[in-house]
């Protein structure tokens, strides 16, 4: 649960989706939604949608639906994304310049003050107006620029002293790229991102279409005994994927 407000940690990473979908309704101009046409649009079910949007008082109106931009305002307050954070990124190689040439982060409220490399090549270098400066002053920076987010995109075996040292300077929120499980005190909080665990996540799930594909073939040639050994492999895999589901 969230200390702060009780809400799951469930709900709240179910959140920038809805917050996604409404930004898009939006855009569309449309000013509002049932729970129902928003269940179709997201593959959620109605009733969850409801329930999640009970956790903050419900939104909805009997008959009218929810108003989509005030279910947008409040979702953004509820994330904190309504004010600015101000964020540095520390290792300015492939993924940091990345992160710092992905403009949308601004539009989240998410401002690139700095970046920082330990490399002389890359010290001096602009990306996207942000210039990457060296690491010797960066608890100054951290002061001066009133951060509060910073992002490791540096190799793994530099993380934990970097972590450290902004730990030290104040820094409160970690988004963490680096594989590594950081060690925090516990009024730091830690967003670890793994692409890798996304991608095993998809072969997972495109592994599992495959293998009933193959039982469903199996079957149509009229080999029983090979398409039941499919058939319980892939229903191990749905009743792991369903207590997952569970889970969220
Ligand atoms: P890269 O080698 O292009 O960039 C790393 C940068 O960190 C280099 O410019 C290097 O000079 C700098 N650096 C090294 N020590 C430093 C220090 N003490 N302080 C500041 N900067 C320092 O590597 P890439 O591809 O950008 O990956 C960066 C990190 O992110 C790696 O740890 C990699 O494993 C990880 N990664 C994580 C992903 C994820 O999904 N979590 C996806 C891709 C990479």
């Amino acid at each position: 649960m969230d200390e702060e407000k009780g809400i799951s940690k469930a709900v709240i990473a179910r959140l920038p989706r809805y917050y996604r979908y409404l930004g898009e309704l939006m855009e569309e101009g449309r000013e509002r939604i049932s729970s129902q046409e928003l269940s179709q649009r997201m593959k959620v079910t109605a009733s969850q949608i409801r329930q999640d949007l009970n956790h903050f008082g419900g939104f909805g109106q009997q008959g009218y639906g929810y108003n989509v931009r005030f279910l947008h305002e409040s979702i953004a307050k509820i994330l904190g994304i309504d004010r600015q954070h101000n964020l540095i990124i520390i290792g300015a190689g492939n993924l940091g310049q990345a992160i710092a040439n992905y403009a949308n982060f601004e539009r989240g409220g998410f401002m690139i003050k700095g970046m920082f490399d330990v490399n002389p090549r890359l010290i001096g270098l602009v990306v996207r107006g942000v210039e990457i400066l060296g690491v010797d002053d960066l608890e100054r920076f951290i002061r001066e620029h009133d951060v509060q987010i910073v992002a490791l995109t540096l190799p793994k075996a530099k993380a934990a002293e970097i972590a450290d040292r902004v730990v030290k300077a104040g820094i409160k929120a970690i988004w963490n790229f680096a594989h590594v499980d950081l060690v925090v005190p516990e009024d730091v909080v830690v967003e670890n991102v793994h692409l890798s665990e996304s991608l095993m996540r998809l072969s997972y799930r495109v592994s599992s279409i495959q293998d009933q594909a193959k039982e469903r073939a199996l079957r149509e040639r009229g080999d029983q005994e090979r398409a039941a050994k499919e058939r319980s492999k892939a229903r191990r895999l749905q009743v792991f994927e369903e207590k997952k589901a569970a889970m969220r």
